[in-house]
C-alpha cells in the first residue's frame, strides 16, 4: 500500500515539467486526469472563475502547418490563464531554414516557459524538448495529435458519462495522425477502437502493436478492417477527418479509395444504436462536407464530388458533436499546459478509472 502523505514533490512530479508530445508517453490514469481537469476547467470558465495558473509566464505558439482551432484554442487558453502567447508563423522565424532545431531550441527556451509545435515530423518535435528545457506540447505531427485526444474523449465522456467500453469507429485514412492518436488513447482508456479503411490504408504495424498493448491491460478491442458493416456495428460513436492531410496531396488515389467509405445517414444506421441515444458523429474538423471551401470546389470540378467525407446530412445532423469538441481544445489545451507548466497541487493519479 503506498503511503497517503504526499510530498509536493512527489505530487508535481507526475505532470510539472513534462512535454506531451505523444500519448503513449503518459499513463492510462494521467490521459483520464487530463480529460477530467479539462471538464473541471471548463466548468470553471462557465461561472466566470479565474483559473490564472500560468500567471506571468510566456508561451511560443511555433505553426509550419496551418490551424484555426489548436492556435486559438491555445492562444485562449494561454490568456485565461494569465500567461502571454507569442505566435511565430512558419515564415516569420529562421526555424528549419537558417537555424537548426536545436539551435532555435536553445533561443526559445531561455525566453519562453513553453512551446508548442505545430510541425511534420515527431523527431522534430522531440528534438525541441530535448534542446529547450521547457515543456514542448505537440499540436500536430504527421505521426501524432495528441492534444486533440484529450477534448476529443472529454466530449466522448461528457456524451456518454464514462469511457471504458464504448466502441468508436473511425472511418477514413487509418494511416495519419487521428487515426493513430485514437487507436492508441483508445486502448489506453478501455475504448473499443475500430479503424475502417481500405486495406492500403490501415494502421501500420507499428501503432497496432503499441494499441495491443494498452489494449491487454485495459480490455479495450482495437481493430482495422475494411468491411463497413462489420466495423461500424455497435458503434457508439463514428469519427471522421479528412481525406488528405497536411503535408500530402495525393487527391486522385484518395477520392478513388475512399468514397465508398464517406459516412451517410445509412452508415450511421449500420450502428444499430440510432434510436436508443447511443450515439454520436465526431470530427476534429475541419470538414469537406459541402462546396463552400476552395478544395471542396476544386474537387466537385474536377471528379463530381459535392461532399467528401462525411455529407452534409450528417454533419448537420442532431447526432453531431463537432463544434463542442472544437471548443473543448480550448479546455483540454488548458489542462495540458497548467498540469505540465502550472506547479499545480495535483493529488496522485488513479489508474482505476471508468
Ligand atoms: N482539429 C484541428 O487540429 O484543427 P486545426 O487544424 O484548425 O488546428
Ligand atoms: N489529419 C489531419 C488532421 C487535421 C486536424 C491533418 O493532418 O491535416
Amino acid at each position: 500500500m503506498t503511503s497517503p502523505i504526499i510530498t509536493k514533490a512527489e505530487v508535481n512530479s507526475k505532470f510539472q515539467g513534462r512535454s506531451w508530445l505523444a500519448e503513449k508517453d503518459f499513463t492510462p490514469g494521467e490521459i483520464n486526469y487530463l480529460i477530467d481537469f479539462g471538464l473541471h476547467l471548463k466548468a470553471l470558465k462557465q461561472q466566470n472563475i479565474p483559473h490564472k495558473y500560468l500567471e506571468g509566464k510566456n508561451i511560443a505558439l511555433l505553426f509550419a502547418k496551418t490551424s484555426t482551432r489548436t492556435r486559438a484554442a491555445f492562444t485562449t487558453a494561454a490568456i485565461d490563464l494569465g500567461a502571454h502567447p507569442e505566435y511565430l508563423g512558419a515564415n516569420d522565424i529562421q526555424l528549419g531554414i537558417k537555424e537548426s532545431v536545436e539551435d532555435t531550441a536553445k533561443v526559445l527556451g531561455s525566453m519562453f516557459d513553453g512551446i508548442e509545435r505545430r510541425g511534420f515530423s515527431q523527431k522534430e518535435v522531440e528534438d525541441l524538448a530535448k534542446f529547450s528545457g521547457v515543456p514542448v506540447w505537440n499540436g500536430l505531427t504527421d505521426d501524432w495529435h495528441p492534444t486533440q485526444m484529450i477534448a476529443d474523449f472529454m466530449t466522448v465522456k461528457e456524451n456518454f458519462g464514462h469511457l471504458k467500453g464504448l466502441t468508436l469507429v473511425y472511418v477514413g485514412d487509418g494511416r495519419n495522425n487521428m487515426a493513430n492518436s485514437l487507436i492508441v488513447t483508445g486502448s489506453m482508456l478501455g475504448v473499443n477502437v475500430h479503424i475502417v479503411a481500405p486495406d492500403s490504408l490501415h494502421p501500420s504495424q507499428e501503432v497496432m502493436d503499441i494499441a495491443n498493448k494498452f489494449a491487454e491491460k485495459s480490455g479495450a478491442k482495437p481493430m482495422a478492417t475494411s468491411n463497413i458493416e462489420e466495423g461500424v456495428k455497435g458503434a457508439n460513436i463514428i469519427y471522421s477527418d479528412v481525406w488528405v492531410s497536411m503535408g500530402e496531396s495525393n487527391w486522385e488515389e484518395r477520392v478513388e479509395l475512399l468514397t465508398p467509405y464517406r459516412i451517410t445517414m445509412d452508415m450511421l444506421k449500420m450502428t444499430g444504436n440510432l434510436d436508443n441515444g447511443q450515439f454520436i458523429f465526431m470530427h476534429c474538423l475541419p470538414a469537406f462536407h459541402d462546396t463552400e471551401t476552395e478544395y471542396g470546389m476544386e474537387i466537385k470540378e474536377k471528379y463530381g464530388l459535392t461532399e467528401m467525407e462525411v455529407t452534409d446530412e450528417v454533419f448537420r445532423s442532431k447526432y453531431a458533436r463537432q463544434f463542442e469538441e472544437a471548443e473543448n481544445r480550448m479546455h483540454s489545451i488548458k489542462a495540458i499546459m497548467a498540469a505540465t507548466l502550472g506547479n499545480l497541487f495535483i493529488p496522485n493519479v488513479s489508474e482505476d478509472f471508468e
